[in-house]
């Protein structure tokens, strides 16, 4: 007696609790059906022909779980749509929009209910991005044909002035000719590393591309065993080779010379020629001469 009570009440029990949870989250759920007031995108473009014409044009319209047909297509960002529409429409009338008045975090709440298992997206709540009130919506624009991931640079230059000057200096990285995108090198949803790089740390990330630089070299540099920026600027700078500051100031920042062969008074070195340390010192990096002269980086 007491067994059938228990094995009648546990469909009971699981019934209860995907009511309660479909009312905790009704938007949120995109495995679900149509949902509890949503009423479709077809309503939805009687009045919103351009935003249905270019969500239809999106990857999301295309791709997404619930396909081109779906009932929920609009809802599934927007929420539920009756309210609005019974009212006859209208701004700030019982629709969610993406305005710029409206909590970061709930805009993006409605994307992370898809895309919390986007690769990466779990560094997106500690990310720096996030804690300083940027969103989903701030880099992707939704209503767009065909893909809708962000134009990049662009898009970053529209709150990150500073580097773009950078990138526009006389070296810099082939960022704006397309050659590699800022997010190359930054996870832009979060990273645990500093300044969001997408490496342990920004040396790790120059040897992703720079992998000649890695060594061991016989005879090393110290500086560039320890930080690649001792010397370079990431994004640009007005010197040759993005280097911090011109020949031979960088070097002299670190280098009394004082000792060095070839005085002004030296024939071995004209006086400008010793202002070119890198005609003498090309292995720069390090050297792997069999010689001791690669102790002096001279090849
Ligand atoms: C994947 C999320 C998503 C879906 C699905 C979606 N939208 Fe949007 N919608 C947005 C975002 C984000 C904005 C803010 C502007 C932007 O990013 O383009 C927006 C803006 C709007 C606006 C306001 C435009 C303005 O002038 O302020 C309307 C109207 C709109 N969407 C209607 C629709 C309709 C109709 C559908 C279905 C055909 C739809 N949306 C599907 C995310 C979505
Ligand atoms: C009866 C016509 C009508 C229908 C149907 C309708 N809307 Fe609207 N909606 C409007 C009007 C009018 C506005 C104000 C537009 C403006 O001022 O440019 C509006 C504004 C919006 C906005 C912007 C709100 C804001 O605060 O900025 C969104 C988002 C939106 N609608 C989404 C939807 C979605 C999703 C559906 C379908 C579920 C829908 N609408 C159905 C008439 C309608
Ligand atoms: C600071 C700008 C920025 C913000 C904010 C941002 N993204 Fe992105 N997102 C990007 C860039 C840039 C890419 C493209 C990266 C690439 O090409 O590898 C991208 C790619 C994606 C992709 C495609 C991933 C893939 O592996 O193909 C998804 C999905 C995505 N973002 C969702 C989101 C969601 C959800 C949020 C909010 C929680 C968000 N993004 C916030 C810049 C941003
Ligand atoms: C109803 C579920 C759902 C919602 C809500 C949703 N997405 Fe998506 N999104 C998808 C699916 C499905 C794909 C296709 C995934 C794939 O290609 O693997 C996708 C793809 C993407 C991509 C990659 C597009 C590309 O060019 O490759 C981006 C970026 C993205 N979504 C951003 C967003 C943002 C930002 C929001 C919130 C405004 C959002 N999504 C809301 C389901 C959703
Ligand atoms: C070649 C790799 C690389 C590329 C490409 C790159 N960055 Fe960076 N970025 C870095 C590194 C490394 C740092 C850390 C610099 C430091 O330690 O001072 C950094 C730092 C930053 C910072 C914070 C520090 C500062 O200087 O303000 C911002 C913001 C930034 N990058 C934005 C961007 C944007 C926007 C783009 C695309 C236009 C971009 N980055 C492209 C490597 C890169
Ligand atoms: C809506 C504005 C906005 C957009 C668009 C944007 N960012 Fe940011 N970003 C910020 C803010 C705000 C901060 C935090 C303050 C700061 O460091 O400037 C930040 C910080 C950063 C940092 C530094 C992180 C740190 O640790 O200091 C990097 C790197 C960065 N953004 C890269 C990008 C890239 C790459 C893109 C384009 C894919 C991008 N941002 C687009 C607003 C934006
Ligand atoms: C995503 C790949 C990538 C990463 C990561 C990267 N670089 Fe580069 N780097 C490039 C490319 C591409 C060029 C241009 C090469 C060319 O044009 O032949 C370049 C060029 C350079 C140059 C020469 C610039 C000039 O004016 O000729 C220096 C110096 C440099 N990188 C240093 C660094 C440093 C330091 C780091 C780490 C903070 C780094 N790179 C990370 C791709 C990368
Ligand atoms: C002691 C200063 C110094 C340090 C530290 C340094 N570099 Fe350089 N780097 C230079 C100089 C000087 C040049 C220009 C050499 C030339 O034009 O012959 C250069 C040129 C480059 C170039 C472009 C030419 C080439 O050889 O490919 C790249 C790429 C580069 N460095 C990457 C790196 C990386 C990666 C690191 C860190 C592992 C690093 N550098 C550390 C001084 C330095
Ligand atoms: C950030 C500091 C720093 C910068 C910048 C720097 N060096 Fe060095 N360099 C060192 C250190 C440390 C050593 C190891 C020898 C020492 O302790 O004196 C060294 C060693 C050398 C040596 C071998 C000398 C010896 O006694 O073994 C030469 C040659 C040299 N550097 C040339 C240069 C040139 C040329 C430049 C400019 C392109 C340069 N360095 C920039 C820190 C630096
Ligand atoms: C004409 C060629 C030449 C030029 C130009 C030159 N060097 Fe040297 N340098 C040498 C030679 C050769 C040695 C090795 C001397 C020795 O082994 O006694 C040396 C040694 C050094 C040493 C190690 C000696 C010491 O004091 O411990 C440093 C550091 C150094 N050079 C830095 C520089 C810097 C910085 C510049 C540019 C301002 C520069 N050199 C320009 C040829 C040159």
């Amino acid at each position: 007696m007491k067994r059938t009570y228990m094995i009648l009440l546990f469909p009971f029990c699981l019934l209860l609790l995907s009511f309660s949870l479909s009312i905790g989250a009704p938007a949120e759920n995109p495995t679900a059906g149509a949902k509890e007031g949503f009423i479709g995108a077809e309503t939805c473009k009687e009045c919103h022909e351009t935003q249905y014409g270019s969500y239809a044009e999106s990857i999301h319209f295309k791709k997404s779980v619930k396909g081109p047909e779906s009932q929920d297509a609009c809802e599934s960002c927007h929420g539920s749509g009756a309210r609005h529409v019974e009212k006859g429409g209208g701004r700030g009338v019982d629709i969610f929009a993406f305005g710029k008045d409206v909590d970061p975090d709930a805009k993006s709440a409605k994307c992370l209910a898809c895309h919390e298992r986007t690769p990466g997206m779990d560094l997106w709540a500690m990310g720096v991005h996030r804690r300083n009130d940027v969103s989903c919506d701030s880099c992707h624009t939704l209503h767009a044909a065909g893909r809708q991931k962000p134009r990049e640079p662009d898009v970053c230059f529209g709150c990150h002035k500073d580097i773009k000057i950078e990138t526009n200096k006389r070296s810099h990285h082939p960022i704006r000719e397309g050659k590699i995108k800022c997010s190359s090198c930054h996870s832009p949803h979060g990273s645990l590393s500093r300044y969001m790089v997408n490496a342990d740390d920004s040396r790790e990330l120059c040897f992703r591309c720079h992998a000649d630089k890695r060594g061991p070299a016989v005879w090393e540099h110290p500086p560039v065993e320890e930080d690649c920026q001792s010397c370079h600027a990431v994004h640009g700078s007005s010197h040759m080779k993005l280097l911090n500051e011109r020949i031979p100031q960088l070097c002299q920042n670190c280098h009394d010379w004082s000792r060095h062969p070839g005085t002004p008074y030296d024939k071995s070195a004209s006086f400008t020629s010793r202002w070119d340390c890198l005609r003498c010192h090309p292995a720069i990096h390090g050297s792997n001469s069999p010689h001791a002269e690669g102790l002096r980086f001279v090849r």
